[in-house]
């Protein structure tokens, strides 16, 4: 079943997962005016739009067609300062390294054998003082049933921490929330988040 974003993704409109998120808004003091971001795994832009129109230039990337078409679209609307191409991490040019790396509702949909390696990826292309910004769902709560066969890889409640530990953890929040698709399927999630700054090469 394709996910409920797909659709979504067509109405040009709307953004679908709504605001951006706090810890996103709250990091922009910490950056530089010329900051190198990566929204990885963008969907329709809510994080790389907001970036672009405070005056960041954002480098993105995600697997679904409908959702660089979106951000196409809302780059000619707004005239935004957005490089997006259709990708996943290993398909993705580096060409520096970044001062904030957006991994917001991706993780859980990369399957659990390759997520090691994506996240050291991302780390590699990291500056020191560079900052982490995660999202994903772990199985502390059932997986929704339309979404059984993209969720492949949730974590374990916590396990997000092992990976940035010799970083500077800035923020670490589990919280549960309930949730309904626009497909009308009703359910509950749990989420870890994490803000952290490479200290160490
Ligand atoms: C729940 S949405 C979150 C979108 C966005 N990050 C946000 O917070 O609004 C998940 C997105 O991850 C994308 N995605 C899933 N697996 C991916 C991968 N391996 N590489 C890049 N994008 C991926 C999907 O296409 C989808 O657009």
């Amino acid at each position: 079943m394709e996910p409920f974003w797909e659709t979504e993704y067509l109405n040009i409109d709307r953004s679908t997962f709504g605001e951006p998120s706090k810890e996103v808004v709250d990091i922009l003091p910490f950056l530089k005016k010329d900051a190198k971001i990566l929204d990885v795994g963008c969907g329709d832009g809510r994080h790389s739009v907001y970036l672009a129109e405070m005056g960041f230039e954002v480098d993105t990337f995600d697997i679904s067609e409908n959702a660089i078409k979106k951000i196409n679209q809302l780059k000619q609307k707004y005239n935004l300062n957005i490089n997006v191409v259709r990708c996943d991490v290993f398909g993705f040019d580096f060409k520096h390294r970044y001062d904030l790396v957006i991994i917001h509702g991706v993780l859980q949909f990369v399957e659990r054998e390759k997520q090691s390696e994506m996240i050291h990826l991302l780390q590699k292309w990291t500056a020191k003082g560079g900052y982490h910004i995660i999202a994903l769902f772990t199985d502390a709560e059932p997986v929704p049933k339309d979404l059984k066969d993209v969720m492949v890889g949730v974590f374990k409640e916590g396990e997000i921490k092992d990976y940035y530990s010799n970083w500077d953890i800035k923020m670490f929040e589990i919280k549960k929330f309930k949730d309904e698709h626009e497909n009308g399927v009703k359910h509950c999630h749990a989420m870890n988040k994490i803000v952290a700054m490479k200290i160490e090469e």
